[in-house]
């Protein structure tokens, strides 16, 4: 049985004020979780003081985007070294906000990713079609693509032991849509069933995560799946409550 993982991705939200009291909410909360990673992703400038709130609870953080680059002139960026020596665990690569929104390609998610392997950070790797796209049909030709940016690497596969994937419907995000179990879990069967292609063993403990619109009345259903292994939760991680919610829906799939 995989590790179930919830994470929460903040976005550009929050306050000091704010996180620190839904801080307090969650870690009341989640001292009676076992068998279920919780992640928080603040934004950057806000992760040492994350750090200092939750470094002697169960929980993990990590960084929404990093620098594919190591360190230099590259005014305005985050490496994945300054994560590191903040105790950030995971790193998010190649959301769709990124993508769609600061022209990230497939390329660049792969340096990305690269660069948070060589560092040690674990990479949680999105992937997912637009509206026009599964509209098209080409969902799964979409997917396979983003993943073949990392698998198709002469060393693809090491680089996917011990990472992350999340699968999130950019149709799904934000819009209050989200997919059906069963739509979810026809394309989270696919991702691993490329996986397999290549490697058996790393394609049994990949986590993949669905995301996109995932509240706590419809974690349950995505998350009892089968090749569903949590979610990465955009605006429900911001409520205390809602995302404690949601943490236990995977709770009830793990173990
Ligand atoms: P959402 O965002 O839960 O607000 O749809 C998910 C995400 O972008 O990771």
């Amino acid at each position: 049985m995989r590790r179930q993982i919830v994470a929460g991705n903040w976005k550009m939200n929050g306050t000091r004020a704010s996180v620190t009291s839904l801080l307090a909410g969650l870690t009341a909360g989640v001292s009676s979780l076992t068998g279920v990673d919780v992640i928080v992703f603040p934004p950057y400038i806000y992760i040492e003081f994350v750090a200092k709130l939750l470094e002697q609870t169960q929980m993990s953080w990590g960084a929404q985007n990093l620098s594919p680059e190591s360190s230099g002139a590259f005014t305005g960026e985050i490496s994945a070294e300054m994560l590191l020596d903040f105790a950030c665990k995971y790193v998010i690569v190649g959301h769709s906000e990124r993508r769609s929104l600061f022209g990230e390609t497939n390329e660049i998610v792969a340096k990305k990713f690269i660069q948070a392997k060589l560092t040690g950070l674990v990479p949680i790797l999105c992937l997912g079609e637009t509206l026009v796209e599964r509209q098209q049909n080409r969902t799964q030709e979409v997917v396979s693509r983003q993943l073949g940016a990392i698998l198709e690497l002469p060393n693809g596969i090491e680089l996917l032991q011990n990472s992350v994937l999340a699968y999130e419907p950019v149709w799904a995000i934000g819009t209050g849509l989200t997919a059906s179990p069963a739509q979810a879990q026809e394309v989270h069967l696919a991702i691993r069933q490329q996986v397999r292609d290549v490697s058996v063993a790393v394609a049994g403990t990949l986590p993949i995560l669905y995301g996109g619109s995932v509240k706590a009345a419809n974690a349950a259903e995505l998350f009892a799946m089968p090749d569903i292994d949590g979610g990465l939760i955009g605006g429900a991680s911001l409520h205390a409550q809602e995302f404690l919610e949601i943490c236990h829906a995977a709770k009830q799939q793990g173990n």
